[in-house]
């Protein structure tokens, strides 16, 4: 007798559990299994559950994850892949150790940001950009601070209008478009620096550049290179930026042609630092601008959130002001304002760091892909092609580390500096295993230097010109969103 034929419906059902033998097959035999998920179930699709608490609660998770698997690694669920997460110093210290060609940056950085699709392979893997901040732009910081001291009350007072008094100011944006004067200023020079539709832009990069990647990320790997065309948000601010800069680019080459390599005169910013390493690498001066827009990338919104949440805890911590009036006064009367007396502002280095250790605003650092197998500190394994991190804020949050960590304690590594004696480990600028602020090791925050000295000039006369506080009605913030999102009451320093 004929067997009746598979009806329709059976076939599909025979396909749903020869797909849900290959996914559980796939899971079974993926070494990452072994690893423990936080967030949420690791079973294939419902590991979608754990993305979806990550992307909604990442502080909490990795928190989670941090106090549950102290000093092994973990790992949360991403919508397209899993992030491996180390936990404590010693797994911090492993990544630091391990060379380029054993965990890539580049390819760390390309999985954050989709760089190489996005933006073309010459600017994910020729981060000559890098080496011009660390050398140039670090090297010159005391020649740029009259730059950056001459733009300081320019781009506060523009910003923030009190002249009647208290005002209530929305601190982010706020600060923001201060920073992004204030940063432009030593990045490109007068006058783009204080021109109003250059800097939207500069700013809006940011979120462009952070919505392609995103979306990317969400497209799987073999469709991404057919979606490219269709995300443009970040190429086209590329190109209107170029619009802006190629007037100043094609005045810069020409003086460098007339006056030659003894140019007196030459710009000390970082545009022109960009424009001579090009020269010498032969990279065409189109090129110029999409460095500065990703140099912009990582100094804006970073500086901005710091200071933005400095500036909260200034307003939620009044018994912090008198202490840095006093210190700010004394230094700038002896020293002032120099980079010198920048570096012996203990306090208000103190209170930016601590700031940032209470409400920390990067989430990950020493992002890398695992080019090779192999076997962490931990004895945990990891297959070539993994996405390895470590989690800043529970780190910065440890009570192993830091006494009384739940305390917001402005002058705690001030202190510690005058107690020990031993300043440069409590500096805004320190990395370490525990201290991961600006990441750690060779690929450690090359700007964090132009940082410190450009957050601590603008806290330094915030404090000497205007008082802040909090509207009486409000709660206190514990989170950086909640901070940074707040308005603040702020109004000029009656003189004396
Ligand atoms: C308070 C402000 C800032 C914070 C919190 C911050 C934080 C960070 C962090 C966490 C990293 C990743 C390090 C790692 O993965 O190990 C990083 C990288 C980077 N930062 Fe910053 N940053 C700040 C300001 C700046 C500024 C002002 C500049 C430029 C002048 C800058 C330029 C860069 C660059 C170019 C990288 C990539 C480094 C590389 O590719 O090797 N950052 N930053």
């Amino acid at each position: 007798m004929a067997q009746p034929a598979m009806d329709g419906t059976t076939i599909a059902y025979a396909c749903l559990a020869l797909l849900a033998a290959h996914l559980l097959a796939k899971w079974y035999m993926d070494p990452l299994r072994r690893i423990p998920t936080v967030g949420g179930p690791s079973l294939p699709l419902l590991s979608y559950l754990a993305a979806r608490k990550f992307a909604r609660s990442s502080d909490e998770v990795l928190q989670e994850g941090y106090d549950k698997y102290q000093g092994t690694a973990f790992k949360v669920a991403m919508p397209n892949r899993w992030l491996v997460v180390v936990s404590g110093p010693e797994g911090v210290e492993d990544i630091r150790r391990r060379p380029d060609s054993d965990l890539s940056i580049v390819d760390g950085f390309n999985e954050l940001f989709q760089t190489e699709l996005i933006l073309g392979k010459d600017l994910n893997e020729n981060r000559w950009h890098v080496d011009v901040i660390k050398s140039s732009l670090t090297r010159n910081l005391p020649s740029i601070l009259p730059e950056l001291l001459d733009e300081l009350p320019h781009a506060v007072q523009d910003n923030i209008r009190c002249e009647d008094g208290w005002a209530a100011v929305n601190i982010l944006p706020t600060m923001i478009n201060t920073v992004a004067r204030l940063s432009s200023r030593v990045f490109v020079g007068l006058p783009l620096c204080r021109t109003e539709p250059y800097l939207r832009l500069a700013i809006r990069f940011t979120a462009a550049r952070m919505k392609d990647a995103n979306i990317m990320k969400l497209i799987p790997p073999i469709l991404r290179p057919i979606a490219v065309p269709f995300l443009n948000n970040s190429r086209s601010a590329l190109v209107e930026a170029r619009t802006f800069m190629e007037p100043l680019i094609q005045a810069r080459r020409a003086d460098m042609e007339r006056f030659g390599p003894d140019w007196q005169n030459r710009p000390n910013d970082l545009l022109q630092w960009y424009l001579e390493e090009a020269t010498e690498r032969g990279t065409p001066d189109e090129a110029v601008p999409a460095r500065v827009f990703v140099t912009n990338f990582a100094a804006i919104h970073t500086s901005a959130l710091s200071i933005a949440s400095a500036l909260y805890d200034l307003a939620a911590h009044p018994e912090s002001v008198a202490p840095l009036r006093a210190e700010v006064e004394q230094i700038t009367t002896s020293d002032g304002w120099t980079k010198a007396a920048l570096e012996k502002m203990w306090k208000v280095d103190s209170f930016l760091r601590e700031s940032q250790r209470s409400k920390t605003v990067a989430r990950f650092a020493l992002t890398r892909v695992a080019t090779k197998d192999m076997t962490l500190v931990d004895g945990t394994f990891i297959p070539r092609g993994t996405l390895i991190t470590a989690a800043i804020a529970p780190a910065h949050r440890d009570q192993k580390h830091y006494q009384c960590a739940d305390v917001f304690d402005p002058f705690r590594f001030s202190r510690a500096r005058e107690e020990t004696g031993i300043g440069a480990t409590q500096a805004f600028t320190h990395t370490s295993g525990k201290w991961l602020a600006f990441g750690h090791g060779k690929h450690a925050c090359p700007g964090r230097f132009f940082a410190a000295d450009e957050l601590k000039a603008l806290l330094a006369y915030m404090v000497m010109n205007y008082d802040v506080k909090l509207d009486g009605t409000q709660q206190r913030a514990s989170t950086l969103v909640d901070a940074v999102r707040s308005k603040i009451l702020v109004r000029k320093r009656k003189a004396g």
